[in-house]
């Protein structure tokens, strides 16, 4: 069995292995999965993602954790929580965020690793509050934060996203412990 930060009942979620580089690689190329970024990622970007969750992991003991299927140990995307510093009304923050393959959307796993993740977030990691961001155009990831009982706090325009007609701005929502 592989050594899990959060488990639920069908995922388990993790630091990133090895063997994630190719499928995330893939995933990261997938118009569908990347509709509401600017790009698809090259190889050489997805590698330094992974790069920096691993990172981030080492520093603060969380990070966007690789997410498997614990039924079969298919990695299937992430879900987790990050440091945003990036300059706004609403950072810096820790955030929540995910991202799967196409074939694990519809079926609650982004909702049921996300729940664990806040869970974790005010008992393991005693945080006091969790935002979390997405394109106004993300009906699936805003529908997400919702069902997690987040509360919209605001719209914010993302710096990665300025020049990108297609994405006005992002909703931001918000999540305190208790
Ligand atoms: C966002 C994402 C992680 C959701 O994963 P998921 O496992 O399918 O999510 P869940 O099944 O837990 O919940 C999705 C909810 O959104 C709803 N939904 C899905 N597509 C939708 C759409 N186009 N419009 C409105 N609601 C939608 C689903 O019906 C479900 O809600 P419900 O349970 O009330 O019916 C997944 O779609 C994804 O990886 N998208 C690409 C990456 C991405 O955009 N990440 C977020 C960046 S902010």
């Amino acid at each position: 069995m592989r050594e899990y930060i959060i488990t639920t009942q069908r995922l388990g979620l993790r630091n990133w292995l090895p063997s994630d580089e190719a499928p995330f690689i893939e995933m990261c190329q997938d118009e569908a999965v990347m509709k509401h970024f600017p790009k698809v990622l090259s190889k050489e970007e997805t590698l330094g993602l992974i790069g920096r969750l691993k990172a981030h992991f080492e520093e603060h003991g969380y990070c966007y954790f690789a997410v498997d299927l614990l039924e079969t140990s298919e990695f299937i995307g992430f879900t987790g929580l990050a440091n945003q510093i990036w300059e706004s009304a609403f950072t810096p923050c820790v955030d929540i965020g995910w991202r799967l393959k196409r074939a694990a959307w519809g079926k609650g796993y982004a909702t049921e690793a996300a729940a664990a993740c806040l869970n974790a977030a005010f008992t393991t990691f005693n945080l006091n509050e969790v935002l979390a961001f997405a394109t106004n155009t993300n009906s699936a990831s805003e529908q997400v934060m919702k069902k997690l009982g987040m509360n919209y706090i605001g719209n914010v325009q993302h710096p990665l996203i300025e020049n990108d007609d297609r994405f006005t701005h992002c909703v931001v929502y918000k999540v305190l412990r208790n």
